[in-house]
């Protein structure tokens, strides 16, 4: 067998479909194009349907076919509509990413619970109703299903200031291996992703001066990453033959940031 198609039976995704949730934001919209060009049709879901609307025009500027819907990942019925529209759709769902996130930082005596419920709502309480809605449908599929859910540095060590951010990040890798466990004989294989630094809308406004250059200190490969650096990663767990034996695992994906203490 050649090289390419000794690759594409390993890690290929022709005919299957993969809905990114937070599939607008940086990293959602790298690992959409990501999964894509490996051969998946994608659905991209983010809170706002113009978003949807310009990712989907984006991708379809660069050749890739794709729809968008809007969600709003703490809310079940919202979920349950996007999962029956992208059935209606895409016929079934193979692939899962959940990649909606929010983030803020304080001071621990000046954190608002509000703001805290916020975060703890998208970030950890989403990602739960988004694998239970869409583990229901996959459930009933041939091959089962894969799913990616987005953690961070932040699952490893709680880095200063954002305390309801990572308490939910550590929540998502704990509630991943979870669901590994529980679906594991049943045909679902549940991953996270976590990665390090890449500047984005939502982090940019907690880079402080001081923080960059913390994470500069903390960071062997002394740069951010590349959100297209995250698609090989993806594509390893996500898959259904060079991932099929990979489920309740945590992948960094940091520039060596988890794996230095100085
Ligand atoms: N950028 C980084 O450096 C970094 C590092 C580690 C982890 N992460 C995580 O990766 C994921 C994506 O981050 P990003 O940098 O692309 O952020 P981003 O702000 O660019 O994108 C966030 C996405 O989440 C969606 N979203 C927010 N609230 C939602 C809701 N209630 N319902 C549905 N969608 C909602 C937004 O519409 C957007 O599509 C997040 O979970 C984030 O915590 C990012």
């Amino acid at each position: 067998m050649e090289t390419g198609a000794f690759l594409k039976e390993l890690f290929g995704m022709d005919g299957q479909v993969a809905v990114i949730i937070g599939g607008t934001g940086a990293l959602g919209l790298a690992l959409a194009r990501g999964l894509s060009k490996n051969g998946a049709k994608v659905v991209v879901a983010s809170s706002k349907q113009t978003s949807c609307d310009a990712a989907v025009e984006t991708l379809r500027g660069e050749g890739i076919d794709a729809v968008g819907r809007q969600v709003d990942v703490t809310s079940r019925e919202s979920l349950v509509e996007l999962r029956d529209a992208a059935l209606q759709f895409t016929g079934k769902v193979d692939m899962l990413v959940n990649c909606a996130g929010v983030n803020a930082a304080d001071s621990f005596l000046d954190v608002d619970a509000d703001a805290w419920d916020r975060i703890m709502a998208v970030n950890l309480k989403g990602t739960m109703l988004a694998c239970q809605v869409f583990i229901e449908s996959m459930l009933k599929n041939d091959n089962g299903g894969s799913i990616l859910n987005i953690g961070s540095v932040n699952s490893d060590r709680p880095l200063s200031r954002v305390f309801a951010y990572a308490a939910s990040k550590a929540g998502v890798v704990n509630l991943t291996r979870n669901i590994a466990q529980e679906f594991a004989e049943r045909g679902i294989r549940c991953n996270a992703l976590c990665p390090g630094f890449f500047p984005a809308e939502q982090n940019r406004k907690i880079l402080d001066d001081k923080r960059v250059e913390n994470i500069m200190n903390g960071t062997p490969m002394k740069r951010y990453g590349d959100p297209g650096e995250l698609v090989g990663a993806a594509i390893l767990l996500l898959s259904r033959n060079a991932g099929s034996y990979i489920t309740g695992s945590a992948v960094y994906v940091d520039g060596g940031f988890t794996a230095s203490w100085f």
